[in-house]
């Protein structure tokens, strides 16, 4: 016989012992879902790359965000998908009162005021250059030129009813600059959920997809990170903490947990994780070939999350998580 004194088996014996020792909970109360939303009435476009993910007209999603809430899910983060003839160099559509994406706002907040409404604030989905920031003759984003771009399209959306307004756009001072338009317009309720460690990543595919958002010439690299950093994330997350944010998040989510870990010990707001496109649409793609289990495989990601230090998820995944996780 062995002399092994320390057991960790014994800990793991039956599911109701392994209960008492979980470290890590999984609540819905958890959970943010992304939501697309389109042009028409009574349209709900599934997204290729991104099967069982929707865009939906403005009466689908109002209707959506019903459910969602019914389900316990506590907040909702929008984007808009434009045709390409509403698109131009300024992004001049995020500012448009009667048009689809501040709309679909105040129907949101009118008929389900209690969810949370999260906005995006960055100039793709607008831009006919397919950049987050203003593109000059050269060719180069340009950082201050897009500060007042994005400080007037969150001024927007919170009169249209934003909760949070997200900048997912990486431009630097754009957190102070955005925080000071809404206080001097009388929004200092409105919260800044910001984008500060967001890497420049492949997984972002199959959202450009959906958004046909994919820059026309060049990449982000100049202002979104190189996935080679975690220290200048700290970095990003500081500056944007003294700027005002209410909120840091790490983008992408899955191959990026060590960042979640660092950012969670260092950060004293709390942090958000987006598990992006490319992560659903590959459990997607495999659980459909038979290959994984789609339900295990997304809670086991989603505990991993919370485990690596993330207070909230943004994910595809979240209408699925919160039938199974239930209520509360
Ligand atoms: C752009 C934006 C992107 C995502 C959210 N906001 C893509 C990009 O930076 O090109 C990606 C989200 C996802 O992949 O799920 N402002």
């Amino acid at each position: 016989m062995p002399n092994i004194v320390s057991r960790p088996r014994r800990n793991r014996k039956t599911e109701s012992l392994r209960s008492l020792v979980r470290e890590t909970e999984l609540s819905v109360k958890d959970l943010i879902m992304p939501l697309f939303v389109i042009e028409g009435e009574n349209q709900k476009q599934e997204i290729k790359s991104m099967p069982e993910i929707f865009k939906f007209s403005k009466d689908l999603v109002v209707k959506e965000c019903k459910e969602l809430y019914e389900l316990g899910i506590p907040a909702v983060v929008l984007f808009p998908s434009l045709g390409e003839s509403l698109k131009d160099k300024f992004a001049t559509e995020s500012c448009n009162k009667n048009g689809l994406y501040l709309q679909t706002i105040k129907s949101i907040k009118q008929a389900v005021p209690e969810l949370t409404v999260i906005t995006d604030v960055a100039m793709d989905p607008y831009s006919s250059d397919g950049h987050d920031g203003f593109v000059n003759e050269k060719g180069e984003i340009e950082n201050d030129t897009t500060l007042p771009v994005l400080a007037k399209m969150s001024v927007a959306q919170a009169e249209a009813g934003a909760d949070i307004v997200a900048p997912s756009d990486m431009m630097d001072g754009r957190v102070g600059f955005i925080r000071k338009a809404l206080d001097e317009s009388g929004f200092s309720g409105v919260g800044i959920l910001s984008y500060s460690a967001k890497y420049a990543s492949a997984f972002y595919g199959p959202f450009r997809d959906a958004l046909d958002s994919a820059p026309k010439s060049g990449d982000k690299k100049t202002y979104q990170m190189d996935f080679a950093n975690v220290k200048e994330a700290l970095r990003e997350v500081e500056l944007d903490v003294s700027e005002g944010a209410d909120f840091v998040m790490v983008k992408p989510g899955l191959p990026y947990l060590d960042v979640v870990r660092a950012v969670s010990e260092f950060s004293k707001v709390p942090v958000a994780v987006y598990n992006v496109s490319g992560e659903y649409a590959m459990v997607k793609a495999a659980s459909q070939n038979g290959w994984i289990d789609y339900e295990k495989t997304m809670m086991e990601i989603l505990i991993c999350f919370k485990r690596a230090g993330a207070k909230m998820i943004l994910t595809y995944h979240a209408k699925d998580a919160a039938k199974l996780l239930g209520k509360n």
